[in-house]
């Protein structure tokens, strides 16, 4: 099972204003040597949708990774449980967007990490950064170029 996401739904959303739209079925390939689920996945999984996020937010497919902050493990995950990720905005720059991330156990409730900034910027075709004009969240897909929304 790969990523699951709900669009336009924002029924995860928590008190603390994140939005929990990507689940994840933990698997043997996700395993360290503890047994444990491997943080090298778990960051991939966080980037990968970060991304996303970001992209969205941004209407800008050429958005990367600038910073990720301190990672806070705060506990595990085993194979087969499932976890759920979350992001929320908290700046727009100029050029760049900071998110903050949280991932938790679906079934036992316990959050698993968190990340106080994830920044990426918007690029231009050059690679150079450049202005993406917007100030607040959207909650659509309404900033998406129209080649990309389909
Ligand atoms: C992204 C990149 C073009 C930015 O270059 P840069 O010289 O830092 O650009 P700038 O100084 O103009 O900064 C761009 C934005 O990033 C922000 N930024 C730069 N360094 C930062 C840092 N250490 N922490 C937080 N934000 C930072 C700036 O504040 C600016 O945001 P703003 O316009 O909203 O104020 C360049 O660093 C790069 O190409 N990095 C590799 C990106 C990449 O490939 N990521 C994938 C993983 S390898």
């Amino acid at each position: 099972m790969d990523t699951s996401t709900a669009p336009g739904a924002d029924h995860g959303r928590a008190a603390d204003d994140i939005s929990y739209r990507t689940r994840k079925w933990v698997k043997p390939e996700d395993l360290n040597a503890n047994g444990t689920l491997f943080g090298g996945s778990l960051l991939r999984w966080i980037d990968e949708e970060a991304a996303i996020y970001a992209i969205i937010q941004l209407g800008n497919p050429r958005s990367v990774t600038k910073l990720i902050s301190e990672i806070n493990f705060r506990s595990s995950a085993r194979q087969g449980d499932m976890i759920e990720m979350g992001l929320r905005a908290v700046k727009f720059g100029r050029t760049s967007l900071t998110m903050r991330a949280k991932v938790r156990n679906i079934i036992s409730g316990e959050v698993i990490l968190t990340i106080e900034e994830i920044v990426f910027v918007s690029l231009d075709e050059d690679g150079n950064p450049v202005p993406h004009g917007y100030t607040d969240i959207t909650f659509d897909r309404d900033r998406l170029p129209q080649d990309t929304a389909r």
